[in-house]
C-alpha cells in the first residue's frame, strides 16, 4: 500500500484528497496536516511515500523544500511557485532523488483546455485569457491562466499593432504574462473557470472550462500520487503521465 500524507487536509481541496486517498483500496492515508501542526516532525513519525500540498502560495514553497528534503516525493496542487522558486525546487528533488510534480490544475478538462488554447496559438495571434475564480483566492492570475498564457506565448506570433491604446481606467485591459493579456475575475458564487478568446478576421473561437465541483480534483491528483514513483526533479502538470510519448 502507497502510503501518503496530505498538506492542508482541512482546505476545501486537501478534505477532499483525504476522503479520495481513504476511499482507495491501493493507498494509505499516512498522516493529514494542516496549519499549526510540525509537517517535519509528522514526516518523520509518518515516513510517507507521497505527500500532497493544497495550502496557501505563501507556505507551498517552505512545505514542499521540507517534504523533498524528507526524501518523499511531493505531488503540488497549490498556485502561486514562480520560476525561480520551481527551479530551486528542481534542485532540491534532483539532490535527494524524488520526483515534484507540479500541476496548476488537475482536472481533466483544464488539462485538454490548455492542450486545445496552444494548438489554437499557432494560428490565431490575437488571444486573451479571461479566469474567474472564488472570491477567497489568494493568488491573481490563477496558475492555469498563468500556465495557459505562456504555453501560448511559446506558439503565438504577436498580433500587429493597430491603435495606440490609453486606459482610461488603469488594469482596464488586463494584466500581461509573457505579452499575453489575462483577465481576472473574483466572485462569490464561482468556483475555477476559464476562458481563452481567440480572434481572426470574421470570427471568434472561444476554449472553455468551468469547474463545478472541487471533486473534479481528485482524480487527477491521485493518478499523480500513483505514477510519481521513479520521477526524479520537477515534472510540470498531468501532461507527461497523460500523454507519456507526446
Ligand atoms: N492545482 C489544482 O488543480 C488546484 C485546484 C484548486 C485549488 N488549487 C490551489 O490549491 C491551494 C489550496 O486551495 P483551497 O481552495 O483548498 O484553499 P483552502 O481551502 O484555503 O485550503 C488551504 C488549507 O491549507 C491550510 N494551510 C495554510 N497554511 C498551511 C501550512 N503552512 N501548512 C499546512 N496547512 C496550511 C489552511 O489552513 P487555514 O484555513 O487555517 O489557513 C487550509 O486548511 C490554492 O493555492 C489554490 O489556488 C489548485
Amino acid at each position: 500500500m502507497k502510503r501518503v500524507l496530505v498538506v492542508g487536509a482541512k482546505g476545501r481541496v486537501g478534505s477532499l484528497v483525504v476522503k479520495g486517498v481513504e476511499a482507495a483500496k491501493d493507498l494509505e492515508l499516512a498522516g493529514a496536516v494542516d496549519l499549526g501542526d510540525d509537517l517535519g516532525a509528522v514526516l518523520a513519525r509518518t515516513k510517507p511515500h507521497v505527500a500532497v500540498d493544497f495550502t496557501t502560495p505563501v507556505s507551498v514553497f517552505g512545505n514542499v523544500s521540507a517534504i523533498l528534503r524528507a526524501r518523499v516525493h511531493a505531488v503540488v496542487g497549490t498556485t502561486g511557485l514562480d520560476e525561480d522558486r520551481l527551479g530551486q525546487l528542481d534542485a532540491i528533488a534532483r539532490e535527494h532523488g524524488v520526483g515534484c510534480l507540479v500541476a496548476p490544475n488537475f482536472a481533466l478538462g483544464a488539462v485538454l483546455m490548455m492542450r486545445f488554447a496552444e494548438e489554437a496559438a499557432r494560428f490565431y495571434p490575437w488571444v486573451e485569457v479571461m479566469e474567474r475564480h472564488h472570491e477567497k483566492k489568494l493568488d491573481a492570475p490563477s496558475g492555469t491562466a498563468f500556465e495557459t498564457a505562456r504555453r501560448i506565448a511559446r506558439w503565438r506570433k504577436a498580433p500587429p499593432a493597430v491603435v495606440a491604446e490609453k486606459e482610461t481606467a488603469p488594469g482596464a485591459r488586463g494584466g500581461r504574462v509573457e505579452e499575453v493579456a489575462v483577465h481576472s475575475m473574483r466572485l462569490p458564487g464561482s468556483i475555477a473557470h476559464q476562458e481563452v478568446w481567440f480572434g481572426g478576421p470574421g470570427e471568434t473561437l472561444v476554449i472553455r472550462h468551468d469547474t463545478v465541483d472541487r471533486e473534479v480534483f481528485v482524480p487527477g491528483v491521485l493518478l499523480a500520487v500513483r505514477k510519481i514513483d521513479g520521477m526524479k526533479g520537477l515534472v510540470r502538470g498531468l501532461e507527461p503521465l497523460l500523454w507519456p510519448r507526446s
